[in-house]
């Protein structure tokens, strides 16, 4: 057996999709980008949507639409792609982190509002996993200390909380089209969505060079656009997500109870009846971490781990703001027990029971030493 960790789909009306755009439109912001826009802000059910190149520049130039600048502080995760982190600098901002709350491995509210002062400008709460964040205690708090919450759905695609999709709650929420993401456009992708029409405009306007007209631009921007050919993929994947975001749950359902009976085995949250995770990735945890890797790789399994190193202690962030082993011990300890197991809509029944019997050979193993 050979068993990928995630397997991103393209099929023939993609393929299609695809060469009709690049026969059909302009390479840049031809019709399918604003169409798409258009189907993903109705999908998430807010007012605008904005397409970028990445998750990443999304993140970044929200930022920048809520003003966010030099020496302003944002609050975000240490149990994150390192992004999320990266864009607080990217806009001269600084970092600051608070620890996750280790059932859901995202942001812990109460050491988030110990964490505002008055330079906070923002806070970036993580869907991590496609686990929707504590939203309405970050609001709450966000609200009483008046700063901007951009939401990192970068991993939530379609992720539900108390009847709303993750992305619609903040000020501004951010989705990345990477390939292993829940929906892809084939490539790198990204798109900021919000209620408000000047971010948007800004966003919009940033994206691309600061244009207001073909050869005139009011301010500094970027060239962080989606490509057509890209969007025109990402309309069809659109099309699939809920269809593929159930298929997740039902994947996740069958993992975690034929590992339920496992004492050294950690399980995801499953969320109950008013948070609908999305599964981006199901994490197990156990201190039998890298042996249970080695083991499920040597049996045809690819595992994944995210993250191996919580941002704060990458090298990067120790050197520039001395963090040391011990200072988000939640993070820390999610990183050295995080597993990834095998996650795509496509994963078979009898590969998945394959997957839990050789965790289960593993364990059984590991006592009869
Ligand atoms: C949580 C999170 N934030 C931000 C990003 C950045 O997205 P991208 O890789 O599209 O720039 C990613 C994707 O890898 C992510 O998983």
């Amino acid at each position: 057996m050979k068993i990928p960790l995630a397997s991103p789909s393209f099929d023939d009306e993609m393929k299609k999709a695809a060469v009709d755009a690049l026969c059909n439109e302009r390479f840049v912001l031809g019709e399918s980008v604003f169409r798409f826009e258009e189907e993903f802000a109705r999908y998430c059910g807010v007012d605008y949507a904005v397409s970028t190149s990445s998750g990443t520049s999304a993140l970044q130039l929200s930022l920048l639409a809520l003003g966010v600048k030099r020496g302003d502080q944002v609050i975000t995760t240490p149990a994150s792609f390192v992004a999320t982190a990266n864009v607080a600098l990217h806009v001269n901002a600084i970092p600051v982190f608070a620890d996750i709350d280790i059932r859901t491995y995202n942001v812990n509210p109460e050491l988030l509002k110990k964490k505002v002062t008055r330079q906070t400008r923002a806070a970036i709460p993580v869907h991590l996993y496609g686990f929707p964040a504590d939203m309405n205690s970050i609001l709450e708090i966000s609200r009483e200390h008046e700063f901007a919450v951009v939401e990192d759905a970068c991993q939530a695609h379609g992720a539900e909380y108390y009847g709303k999709k993750v992305g619609s709650m903040g000020d501004v929420g951010c989705f990345s089209f990477y390939p292993a993401k829940n929906m892809t456009v084939c490539g790198d992708g990204g798109m900021v969505v919000t209620d408000d029409e000047e971010i948007a405009g800004i966003v919009a306007k940033l994206r691309d060079c600061g244009r207001v007209s073909h050869y005139e631009h009011d301010t500094i921007g970027f060239t962080f656009r989606l490509d057509t050919v890209n969007a025109a993929i990402g309309r069809v994947q659109l099309r699939r997500l809920e269809g593929w975001n159930e298929r997740r749950r039902a994947v996740a359902k069958l993992y975690s109870s034929l590992l339920s009976d496992l004492g050294e085995v950690v399980l995801p949250a499953n969320g109950g009846s008013v948070v609908k995770p999305v599964y981006h990735l199901y994490v197990i945890r156990t201190r039998f971490r890298d042996e249970l890797k080695a083991w499920l790789e040597q049996n045809g399994v690819q595992c994944g781990v995210h993250y191996p190193l919580p941002i704060h202690l990458q090298p990067v962030y120790r050197e520039l703001f001395g963090y040391e082993e011990g200072d988000f011990p939640e993070s820390e300890l999610l990183c050295k027990t995080a597993l990834s197991l095998p996650m795509f809509p496509g994963l078979e029944k009898q590969e998945i029971e394959y997957i839990c019997g050789k965790i289960h050979e593993f364990f059984d193993r590991q006592t009869s030493f």
